[in-house]
């Protein structure tokens, strides 16, 4: 598999999209040292800057209904949560639907881009941003708060390197078992084992607009079932949420 290393770029993502729509094969990573327009989910800004994280895209290309692309990103957040557990200790966890949270701050943050042909994924870029040797003060005012690093975490310079590569090993194996089994219904227990936020109270910020309730389950598409305090259950597909 290949790996394309750039030292500055707009975005990994970005890159990748581009190498995919060219027929990169799956499994090549882009990963770049800076990146000068990172991208985030709901299009805000990922703040990328050189030598402190770890900002990379991997291209995959599975042959599955573009219904379970999504899921993917699931996928994803098991992986890096236990990455992170594995290559650096850090017990964090992971906030619906992929969020990596320590204390209540984001370390980590994943946003998967699509290309679909007909009702078949194309190919799926996966982007991951760890904050990994950022100082709790380098963080922008508006980040200070809401954000966190494995540096800060830790108290210690973490070598991305060994993060990197274990990201990479836990993602294997689980990605096989999302495209064998054909998405993310056996993964489910996994991601369960690995969240923060079920059973708790939560706001979910969606489109419909607010809706606050507690956190029941995820069903084997990844949709979030909560219960509002009138008792009734309503299924969120997509949101931001409030721990
Ligand atoms: C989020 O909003 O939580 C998702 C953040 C994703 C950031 C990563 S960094 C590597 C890749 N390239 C990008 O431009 N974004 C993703």
């Amino acid at each position: 598999q290949s790996i394309v290393y750039r030292e500055t770029i707009d975005s990994t993502n970005s890159l990748a999209q581009q190498l995919a729509l060219g027929g990169a094969p799956e499994g090549t990573l882009v990963i770049a040292d800076e990146q000068t327009s990172g991208r985030g989910r709901r299009g805000r800004q990922w703040f990328s800057p050189p030598h402190s994280g770890i900002w990379m895209s991997l291209i995959l290309r599975p042959e599955l209904p573009l219904a379970h692309a999504a899921q993917i990103t699931l996928v994803a957040a098991v992986a890096l949560n236990q990455a992170l557990s594995r290559a650096t200790g850090v017990q964090a966890g992971i906030k619906w639907p992929n969020d990596i949270l320590f204390n209540g701050k984001k370390c980590c943050g994943i946003l998967t881009e699509m290309h679909a042909e007909f009702d078949q994924i194309h190919h799926l870029v996966v982007g991951i941003g760890i904050n990994v040797n950022v100082a709790q003060d380098e963080f922008p005012a508006e980040l200070e708060g809401i954000a966190t690093s494995l540096q800060a975490i830790r108290g210690e310079r973490i070598p991305r390197a060994q993060v990197v590569r274990t990201v990479l090993e836990e993602f294997e194996p689980l990605y096989r078992q999302y495209v064998l089994n054909g998405g993310f219904g056996t993964l489910r227990d996994a991601w369960k084992a690995n969240n923060i936020t079920l059973g708790r109270h939560i706001v979910a910020h969606t489109a419909r607009g607010d809706i606050e309730g507690l956190a029941l389950d995820i069903d084997e598409f990844g949709v979030l079932l909560l219960e509002k305090a009138d008792g009734e259950r309503e299924k969120i597909y997509s949101a931001d949420i409030t721990v």
